[in-house]
C-alpha cells in the first residue's frame, strides 16, 4: 500500500449543473429536489487519489462520508500480522464512510484505491442535516444499508456451512455483483483480485482457489482470459453452488 496521496479538496466541478446531473444519479441521492441537490453540490468537495493510495483506516475518527465519482476502492480489514480480507469492491456512485458518520464510532474497515479515484466528500455535519431534511435520502441509505446486511449474510452463510466449491462460488458471485458487467449475457470480471485475495475472502487457501476455479471451468460454468474471468451462465451458477 502507497501513502496517502490526496490532491487538495476542490469544488465537484465549476459547472453547477453538470455536477448536479452527477449527483443526481448516485441512487442515494436520485430523489431529492434541485434545491436540495444544489446545497450538497456547494457543500462537498472533490479529491483524487493515485491507484493504491489508503483513502481511510480502520480504526480513524469517521468525519465525512464519500461517493465514487470515478475508479475503483476495496474495503478491507487486517489483522495483526498485516493479512487483510476484502469484504467488499465499490466503483462509480457507490458510497462509503457512513457508517462511522451514523455510530460515531472508529471506521470500521480500511478503503484503499484499487485504481485511480476521483471522490466526491461531504463532511459529517452536513450528511446529517441531509438526513433529517430529506427523509427520502435516508430511506435510499436504509435500502443500500441492507443490501449490504444481506451480502454479509450470504458470506456467513458461505464460510460457516459451505464446501470449498461453495464458499469459492460465493466470493466469484460476490465479486460479480460488486465489478461484473454483462455482456452478450454473460457477466465479465474484468479485473480479478489476486489469487490471495481471492483465498482470504473464501477462507481458503491459494492451492484450493487455483484448483475449484479450473474444476468450474471443466464443468463450462467459468471461463478465464487472461486476468479476466467469465460466467457463462450467471443463473445456474448461483443456483448450483449457493
Ligand atoms: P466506515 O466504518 O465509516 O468506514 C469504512 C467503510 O467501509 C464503512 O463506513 C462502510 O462505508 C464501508 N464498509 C464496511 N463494511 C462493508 C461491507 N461489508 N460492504 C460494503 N462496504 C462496507
Amino acid at each position: 500500500m502507497n501513502l496517502p496521496s490526496v490532491a487538495p479538496g476542490q469544488p465537484l466541478t465549476s459547472d453547477l449543473g453538470e455536477a448536479m446531473e452527477f449527483i443526481r444519479n448516485v441512487p442515494i441521492f436520485s430523489e431529492i429536489e434541485a434545491s436540495e441537490l444544489a446545497k450538497i453540490v456547494r457543500v462537498g468537495v472533490r479529491k483524487k487519489y493515485k491507484k493504491g493510495s489508503i483513502i481511510l483506516l480502520e480504526e480513524e475518527t469517521g468525519a465525512a462520508l464519500f461517493v465514487i465519482i470515478s475508479g475503483k476502492v476495496k474495503i478491507v480489514r487486517t489483522d495483526d500480522d498485516g493479512r487483510e480480507v476484502i469484504l467488499s469492491i465499490l466503483g462509480e456512485n457507490d458510497f462509503f464512510g457512513e457508517m462511522s458518520i451514523l455510530d460515531g464510532l472508529a471506521r470500521s474497515a480500511s478503503v484503499v484505491a484499487i485504481t485511480k479515484t476521483e471522490l466526491f466528500m461531504i463532511h459529517r455535519r452536513d450528511f446529517l442535516k441531509l438526513l433529517q431534511d430529506v427523509p427520502a435520502v435516508a430511506v435510499s441509505l436504509l435500502k443500500e444499508l441492507t443490501m449490504r446486511l444481506r451480502k454479509a449474510d450470504a458470506q456467513i452463510k458461505s464460510l460457516s456451512l459451505k464446501d470449498a466449491a461453495g464458499r469459492v462460488a460465493n466470493v466469484i458471485l460476490q465479486l460479480a455483483d460488486d465489478i461484473g458487467t454483462i455482456r452478450k449475457g454473460r457477466v465479465e470480471i474484468d479485473e480479478l483480485p489476486l489469487q490471495q485475495d481471492l483465498a482470504n475472502m473464501a477462507g481458503t487457501s491459494r492451492e484450493t482457489i487455483s484448483r475449484v476455479v479450473h474444476m468450474f471451468i471443466k464443468k463450462n460454468h467459468l471461463e478465464l482470459q487472461g486476468n479476466k474471468l467469465i460466467i457463462n451462465d450467471y443463473e445456474k451458477f448461483k443456483s448450483l453452488y449457493t
